[in-house]
């Protein structure tokens, strides 16, 4: 199969600027073609993108049937993924800067050559090895964007260990359940964040979250918490703790990498899903690097020398695949910034590509329209003439917002690819190739090689032409995640049980007449807030939680800036009177419950919600009146006390 990565050279004008497109539009309809009539062979191909210690002789090996699930790929190959993302680069390029690190603070910087990362990585994977950490052992990483937080990563992938990273944004609570989820034997953290001038605590979340953990019956297997030194904050001082910064540097500078099946995990990675508590996916080290290594390479046109900025925390599935893993697989330099897009002001983004010649930008659809609240400034005095490509990520990506980005950020000069994606599948799934595929503002476009989207109706059946359904992948690829940690049956039953012998991806799309996709957001009980995914379950269980809460529903409402926002309905428990006061005491509530992304934006108290007579609440009239579309109702009918609807449509909050 002619894959381009042998097809260097012929570069064309576009853009106003001499490019290396790898690709045109007929080339890509006949690689697409084959990539999925052949997909072994393709796959198989792909695989040389990274060394293996030994290598496979199964390109795949995957069953979708529910009887028999799995999800196997390059499975008797043995890697290291740490050694193809740092070592193998030092022949080449150990000069060369791997990440350049960006403070929250403009004045400072740190840049780190693939040679100061290796023995960086080396020391914190000998000081984990020292403490007891071996293949297989979960770590918990709750880390600022600092770039002890890629060592880490690094760090576990080298030894063998499988990195959690939770969030920083997160609560205690959060952080515990997930230390205690995945039994994690060590915790990496620090004494606080920077974000936008701000200091944010983190290891005081880590005692009171392992205090929270200590109380749960499974109980937890800490034994030690690394603190680096960030915010300079004084913290309490216990037993099982270490500073980073004086135990690391004891140790030596290189380290022998552990050898990992490709099907090993690398990583176990929390996110939100329409009931219960968050889910923890589980990531393969061979599939997981080859396709995060592909998509990586393809989707930004990556050229040797260029500096990628990827905006997302690495707390979140973009931060791993494309801060950390893709990059560094590719030889890239990676661009990592601690601090807000906003902060000191609108110019922040503008003024780092400057500074760092930024060529690749992504980013958020929910920064971008924050930069759009007031264009002057967002633009300011930068240049951003080092841009070539910007790439947007995580919900949908509003035309106008699109157009802006392209015209005014991009001053026309640049390619956009909106990459649609999620935690599960590891890596991009569709986007328009840049070069090579004429976007359309707001559509996600094509498949990535290899990827096989469908539409659905209800019935699983497969509709053809200009459609609207449930979107489906008919077909694994080797980003996919494997498993939820400790919980295959719920892995089953979420992703495989909707539509028989389908991966169902939760998110509705509509194919237009040319055949290309655009992503219509969730079809299930999962909202996405600014970008950050969390499960209306999750946020109705903190409310229910306050002592004097009853019952509650919870559900997304349309919001400027964040996409979508939080509407909460609460029955207060019998004699409870609500006022202000108690509003804002279970808004930090459930901030401190669940972290600040949860926060609600709007409360509204009933005394009732609209159930239909088996006692199920009727989420889609709830959606509609915190929309402010209760004209739209639709049929109220079968309600058990249709007046319920008369008090909630008088009481609204969004007008
Ligand atoms: O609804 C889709 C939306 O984000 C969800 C996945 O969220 P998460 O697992 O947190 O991963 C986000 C980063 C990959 C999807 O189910 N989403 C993501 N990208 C897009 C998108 N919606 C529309 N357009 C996108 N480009």
């Amino acid at each position: 199969m002619s894959d381009s990565r042998e097809q260097a050279g012929n570069s064309t004008a576009v853009d106003g600027r001499k490019v290396n497109k790898r690709l045109d539009a007929a080339a890509y309809q006949k690689l697409y073609k084959a990539s999925v009539s052949d997909n072994e062979g393709f796959w198989g191909e792909q695989a040389d993108r990274i060394d293996w210690i030994k290598p496979f002789t199964t390109v795949k090996d995957v069953s979708f049937a529910r009887k028999d699930l799995h999800i196997r790929w390059y499975e008797d190959g043995e890697l290291n993924v740490c050694v193809n993302c740092v070592d193998r680069h030092l022949k080449t390029r150990s000069g060369q800067a791997a990440i350049i690190w960006e403070g929250d603070n403009p004045d400072q910087q740190r840049t780190i050559s693939y040679s100061e990362l290796y023995e960086e990585v080396c020391r914190l994977a000998n000081a984990m090895e020292a403490r007891g950490i071996t293949k297989g052992d979960r770590v918990i990483l709750y880390m600022p964007m600092v770039p002890q937080a890629a060592f880490a990563m690094l760090a576990c992938a080298r030894i063998g260990a499988v990195h959690s990273v939770v969030f920083g944004g997160f609560s205690a609570n959060a952080l515990a359940d997930r230390i205690v989820d995945c039994q994690a034997r060590m915790v990496i953290t620090a004494d606080g964040s920077h974000r936008g001038g701000k200091t944010i605590p983190l290891k005081p979340n880590v005692d009171e979250a392992l205090k929270i953990a200590e109380q749960q019956p499974e109980g937890h297997q800490v034994r030690t918490v690394l603190v680096s030194k960030v915010s300079g904050d004084s913290v309490d001082w216990l037993d099982h703790d270490l500073w980073y910064d004086e135990f690391v540097p004891t140790h030596e500078a290189v380290h022998e990498a552990v050898p990992v099946n490709a099907e090993d995990p690398l990583f176990i990675l929390y996110t939100s899903g329409s009931t219960g508590k968050p889910k923890g996916l589980q990531h393969s080290s061979g599939g997981y690097l080859v396709y995060t290594a592909t998509t990586f390479s393809y989707t930004f046109n990556y050229q040797p020398g260029e500096v990628f900025w990827c905006a997302a925390d690495v707390g979140w599935v973009t931060g791993h695949s494309y801060i950390v893993y893709g990059p560094l697989a590719n030889g890239a330099t990676t661009l990592m910034y601690e601090g807000v897009p906003t902060y000191p002001n609108l110019g922040r983004c503008g003024e780092v590509i400057d500074k760092h010649k930024v060529n690749i930008f992504y980013i958020a659809p929910t920064a971008i329209r924050t930069l759009m609240t007031d264009q002057k400034r967002a633009i300011g005095s930068s240049q951003r003439d080092s841009l070539r490509i910007l790439g947007s990520v995580g919900e949908p990506i509003n035309p106008g917002v699109w157009q802006w980005f392209h015209d005014e950020f991009g001053k026309g000069q640049c390619q956009v690819v909106d990459t649609w994606w999620q935690t599960e599948t590891g890596g991009i799934m569709m986007t328009p190739l840049p070069y090579v595929v004429e976007p359309k503002p707001g559509a996600a476009m094509t498949p990535f090689f290899g990827i096989q989207p469908q539409l659905v109706d209800k019935r699983s059946d497969i509709l053809e032409g200009k459609a609207d359904g449930h979107l489906v992948i008919l077909d694994s690829w080797p980003g996919q995640a494997r498993t939820i940690w400790n919980n295959h049956e719920r892995f089953i039953d979420t992703y495989f049980s909707t539509h028989d012998g389908m991966y169902f991806t939760g998110d509705g799309a509509k194919r237009d007449e040319d055949g290309h996709f655009w992503i219509t957001g969730r079809v299930d009980d999962v909202l996405n807030v600014s970008g950050h995914r969390l499960g209306t379950a999750e946020v109705e269980s903190a409310v229910v939680s306050h002592p004097k809460v009853a019952e509650a529903a919870v559900v997304g409402f349309p919001h400027e800036l964040k996409g979508e926002a939080i509407y909460v309905y609460v029955i207060p428990n019998d004699g409870v009177v609500p006022d202000e006061q108690l509003t804002k005491e279970l808004r930090d509530w459930v901030r401190k419950g669940l972290g600040p992304v949860a926060s609600p934006d709007m409360i509204q108290w009933t005394h009732g919600l609209p159930k239909t007579r088996s006692g199920k609440i009727m989420r889609r009239i709830l959606r509609k009146i915190a929309a402010n579309e209760h004209e739209t109702l639709g049929d109220t009918s079968t309600l058990a006390d249709p007046q319920v609807v008369d008090e909630l449509i008088d009481n609204r909050l969004n007008r």
